[in-house]
Formats: C-alpha cells, sequence, structure tokens
C-alpha cells in the first residue's frame, strides 16, 4: 500500500492531509524519514509520524485498565469517561467489548470490530469474565454451590447462570468469581441477593484475556494477535 494511502486510513485523514504531514518530514518508514506519498508500506513496515508509531489500518483491539471513577460511555455529564484516557484517531468508530460500572476498576476490551465484541457479550457464546471480589461481610460457606447453582435476582426472570467461586482471602473477603453472563451490575446483585454487599469489584479476565500486570490505572495497550484470535476459539 502506498504511504499516503496508509495514513489516509489509519488517521481517517483526506489525501491533501496526508501528503502534508508527510511534505512535513515527520513521518519515518522503518526509522527512514520519507517525504514521498508514493512510497511503498507492507504489513511489517514500522510507519511512525512525530515518534509515534501509527497502527497499521484496520481494526483496532485494545486493552485498557479503568480506573474507579471512570464510565464506560462516550459521553457523559457528569463523569469522565474512560475514552478520555485513550489518545487515537476516530475514536467515533471504537466501543466497549463489555462495560464496568464507574466504580468497577479492571480489564476493559475497547475496538471498532462489532463482530469480535459480539462474541464476547453476546449471552450466546457464554464468554467468562473473571472479577476479583472484595465483600462487606465474611463469604458464606454456602455461596460455592449457590452460585454454582444459579441465583434468582429481583426483576430477572431466569437465575443466573453457573457461577465459580474461589476464596482468595477469607480474613480480607476477597474471592474471585466467573460468569459467563452481563447483566446489569451483575455481580453485586448477586452478592446482594446473597445478602451480602461488593465494597469492591475488579475485573481480570474476560475469554483468555487476562489484564496485563505492567498497565497502571488508566494506561492501555493493542491487543496482540494471539489474544485477539483467542476470542473465536
Ligand atoms: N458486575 C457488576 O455488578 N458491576 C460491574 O461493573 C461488572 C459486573
Amino acid at each position: 500500500m502506498r504511504l499516503d494511502k496508509y495514513l489516509c486510513d489509519a488517521l481517517g485523514a483526506t489525501r491533501k492531509e496526508a501528503t502534508k504531514i508527510i511534505k512535513s518530514g515527520d513521518v519515518t518508514v522503518n526509522d527512514v524519514i520519507q517525504k514521498n506519498g508514493s512510497v511503498k508500506v507492507t504489513d511489517n513496515s514500522v510507519v511512525e509520524w512525530q515518534g509515534r508509531e501509527i497502527q497499521k489500518p484496520g481494526p483496532r483491539y485494545i486493552m485498557l485498565f479503568k480506573p474507579d471513577g471512570f464510565v464506560c460511555s462516550h459521553e457523559d455529564g457528569f463523569n469522565q469517561t474512560a475514552f478520555m484516557l485513550l489518545d487515537e484517531v476516530k475514536m467515533e468508530d471504537l466501543h466497549f467489548a463489555g462495560r464496568l460500572d464507574v466504580d468497577t476498576t479492571g480489564l476493559v476490551l475497547i475496538t471498532d470490530d462489532g463482530k469480535w465484541s459480539h462474541r464476547i457479550t453476546s449471552p450466546k457464546h457464554k464468554c467468562e469474565k473473571t472479577y476479583r471480589v472484595w465483600l462487606a461481610d465474611p463469604i458464606g460457606s454456602d455461596y460455592a454451590e449457590k452460585l454454582a447453582h444459579g441465583i434468582e435476582l429481583r426483576n430477572e426472570k431466569m437465575p443466573t447462570l453457573p457461577a465459580k467461586l474461589e476464596i482468595v482471602d477469607p480474613k480480607e473477603n476477597e474471592l474471585l468469581l466467573t460468569i459467563t453472563e452481563g447483566k446489569y451490575h451483575q455481580v453485586k446483585r448477586m452478592f446482594a441477593a446473597l445478602g451480602n454487599k461488593v465494597e469492591h469489584l475488579h475485573r481480570e479476565r474476560i475469554g483468555q484475556i487476562e489484564l496485563d500486570e505492567t498497565l497502571e490505572p488508566g494506561e492501555y495497550r493493542f491487543l496482540t494477535q494471539e489474544e485477539i484470535d483467542s476470542v473465536w476459539h
């Protein structure tokens, strides 16, 4: 593909804008400044603008460590949005593959590939999500069994699908819960139905994609090809 076309597709720029950017001398291909838009770039080329890599045109897949206090939406009149943490072009094309509550932290996947995100969010595919949960009161000895059988939630016709509980630290009321659905406030409502209260909730895993431990709250990175492909398996 020509360099100018690459920039048009990747940045959403017009051909005229792409030509101007290239002529400025700020664009490198594999560390060599290129001022000619007709130069060819391949899948393996590293294209940078002002020292920052421009992702290849095509679908984007991002993992974000959502901090407390950010909402998963494009706009919010009150809170900061998780999109504010991204420094990317064509933001309007991106959406969340499953939201978190404003006070929930952890793994959020963001993409512009609707089929891919549907695979994660559609109840049909039963994609596992693992949450680290801290409860206000001790973990009941009957919780694992009740969660495995399904919990009746208020205003829901069907009980929840089987969920897996793993106690992490009983003194801190800390556990891991794996569910395959994504009902509104699901984890909080499940523990409320058991007579407890979620003090803090943190998502660690979606399918086979784990929150990268090197990310700080508010940081993000693009998924590896292996992580992207794992959603289809
Ligand atoms: N369940 C909840 O209650 N809240 C979340 O943010 C995610 C799952």
